[in-house]
């Protein structure tokens, strides 16, 4: 885009966005997939269409098994439930049976960031055709237990990854 349209695209500095790796320098807060895919689309959509794409871009990142994108096809596959890299990552490589150092995880997560980007792709086509509609929504567990808990926390992640225990009545 830099190259073909010029303004405003080449105004933005690729360097804005290696800060992601690692879900920002290996802290495993959001995965760098979605925190750099997230600015492309704010940058290029207002709030209210680019809240409704992310929220459908971090909804399929969570429930999807990824790597999709496997040249070499030879990377374990799996669900992260979660947008952290700290879950991601360490999801697959329990899956995986590697460690963060092997190689594989670098073409796991690089093949993931392609998954992202395909999706961004055919979400901001799709609305440039006027026909965008959100297919994936965050985990049915996250309205269950925000009907009570909305005043107390913030957050779409499933919430049976961490609180398991309170998947029991517990009020
Ligand atoms: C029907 C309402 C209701 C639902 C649904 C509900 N909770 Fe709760 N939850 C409560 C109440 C009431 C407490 C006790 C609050 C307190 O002690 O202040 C509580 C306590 C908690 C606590 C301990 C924090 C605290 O304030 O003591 C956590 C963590 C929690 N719930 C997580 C969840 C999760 C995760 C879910 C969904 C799987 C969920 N809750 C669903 C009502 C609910
Ligand atoms: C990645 C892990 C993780 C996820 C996902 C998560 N939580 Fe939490 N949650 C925590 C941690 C850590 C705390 C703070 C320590 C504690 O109280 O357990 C916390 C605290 C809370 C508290 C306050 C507990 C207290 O003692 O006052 C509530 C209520 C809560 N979470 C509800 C939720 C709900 C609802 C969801 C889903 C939308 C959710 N959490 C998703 C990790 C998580």
């Amino acid at each position: 885009m830099q190259d073909e349209i010029g303004h405003p695209y080449n105004m933005v500095p690729q360097k804005a966005f290696l800060w992601g790796s690692g879900g920002g320098y290996k802290w495993g807060a959001t995965c760098g997939a979605l925190t750099s895919a997230a600015q492309i689309i704010n940058l290029m959509h207002d709030k209210e269409t680019s809240s409704a794409m992310i929220n459908n871009l971090y909804a399929w990142y969570s429930q999807e098994e990824h790597p999709n994108y496997q040249p070499e096809g030879q990377v374990v596959t799996s669900v992260s439930d979660s947008v952290l890299c700290h879950v991601s990552v360490s999801t697959w490589l329990a899956a995986s049976g590697v460690d963060e150092s092997d190689p594989l995880k670098k073409k796991r997560c690089g093949g993931l960031t392609a998954d992202v980007v395909k999706l961004t792709v055919e979400m901001m086509n799709n609305h440039a055709d006027g026909n965008f509609a959100a297919m994936f929504a965050p985990a049915a567990t996250v309205d269950g237990c925000m009907s009570c808990h909305k005043e107390d926390t913030v957050g779409k992640d499933d919430c049976s990854i961490c609180h398991e225990e309170k998947e029991v009545e517990h009020w």
